[in-house]
């Protein structure tokens, strides 16, 4: 039986400049070319846990605008639920710039519009979507009250709750001990355990920050390196499939999508769904864009399989 999740974050539409090299402070430089995608931290995580096979719900908002129609269209075409995606007349939908250069390596820069404007009055009629999920996955590009007062809710109906805490941000007071799984890259586990991650010794401090503060299970995204995990059992480093990155837009977003479509629900299998979730993350940063990248199950499968 395929899991059942729900997502609660932003949507952006996503423009990329390719160029060269980084432009300096007050410096203007041309860029090679330019191109356009679906994206957006939960967005990306939806896409990636659905072409996964997971049943997938999404929580959020887009503005009344040509943007919010075409993301609300992009998900609904991948098979996602999106009743519960409101519609805000009073902000545009959100949008990234991304900067990406010849090596590979981004700088983006996201106009959170809608995604800002969410409420906690916006999860009134959610309660259906509670009653189904096994999963609650959630970010911090959209307001981390509403997460919060969201994962209290997955608590009382019995749902597994994953924070993304990313973009790098301080967190909401509240919102640690309503989570069960947390997954940061090295800057935002850094910003919010106050631990500089050095070595491996450090990666287990931070997990047991983050158990002291009530989450279960850390997983730290660690780039070409792979992921550090730490269960109530077990800890250790899975290193990173090797592969010639061109893109890595919403490898991290793929990353928690596709594991978080491959757990078990008591999170028995940490250690097998992120091997999973890092081949599918291999496969978004060989690709351009962020949700055109995100591979379904099957080419993950199929790219496991050649291993
Ligand atoms: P982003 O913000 O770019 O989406 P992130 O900082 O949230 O990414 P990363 O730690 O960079 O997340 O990447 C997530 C996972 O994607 C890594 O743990 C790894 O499995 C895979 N990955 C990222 N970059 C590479 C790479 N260059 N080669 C292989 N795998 C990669
Ligand atoms: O994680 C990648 C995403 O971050 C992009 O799609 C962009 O929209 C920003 O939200």
């Amino acid at each position: 039986m395929s899991n059942k999740i729900a997502v609660l974050g932003s949507i952006n539409v996503d423009t990329t400049y390719h160029v060269e090299r980084f432009p300096q402070p007050g410096e203007t430089i041309s860029a090679l070319s330019k191109s356009s995608a679906a994206g957006g931290k939960g967005a990306n995580q939806a896409v990636a846990a659905v072409r996964s096979g997971a049943k997938t719900y999404f929580i959020g908002k887009v503005g009344d605008d040509n943007e919010g129609q075409f993301m609300l269209e992009s998900l609904k075409g991948e098979g996602i639920d999106t009743t519960c995606i409101r519609v805000d007349k009073g902000h545009g939908t959100g949008t990234a710039a991304i900067t990406l250069d010849a090596n590979g390596q981004n700088d983006i820069m996201v106009y959170g519009g809608a995604n800002q404007a969410l409420t906690i009055d916006d999860l009134t009629g959610t309660a259906s979507v509670f009653d189904d999920i096994d999963f609650l996955i959630s970010q911090f590009e959209t307001p981390q009250v509403v997460t919060a007062a969201a994962f209290k809710e997955a608590k009382e109906h019995d749902v597994t709750t994953i924070l993304n805490p990313a973009p790098a941000k301080t967190i909401h007071p509240d919102l640690l001990k309503y989570t069960d799984v947390i997954t940061p890259n090295e800057t935002e586990s850094a910003l919010i355990s106050g631990i500089e991650l050095t070595d491996e010794d450090s990666m287990v401090k931070t997990a047991q920050f983050f158990a002291d503060h009530g989450v279960r299970y850390t997983l730290i995204t660690l780039g070409s390196k792979g992921v550090f995990y730490s269960t109530p059992k077990d800890h250790g480093l899975v290193p990173a499939f090797k592969v010639k990155a061109v893109d890595t837009t919403a490898a991290g977003d793929t990353f928690i999508g596709a594991t978080a479509s491959q757990l078990d629900k008591n999170l028995d299998n940490v250690e097998e769904a992120l091997v999973y979730g890092q081949r599918a993350s291999s496969l978004t940063v060989q690709q351009m864009g962020a949700m055109p990248s995100i591979p379904t199950g099957d080419q993950v499968k199929a790219a496991l399989n050649r291993d």
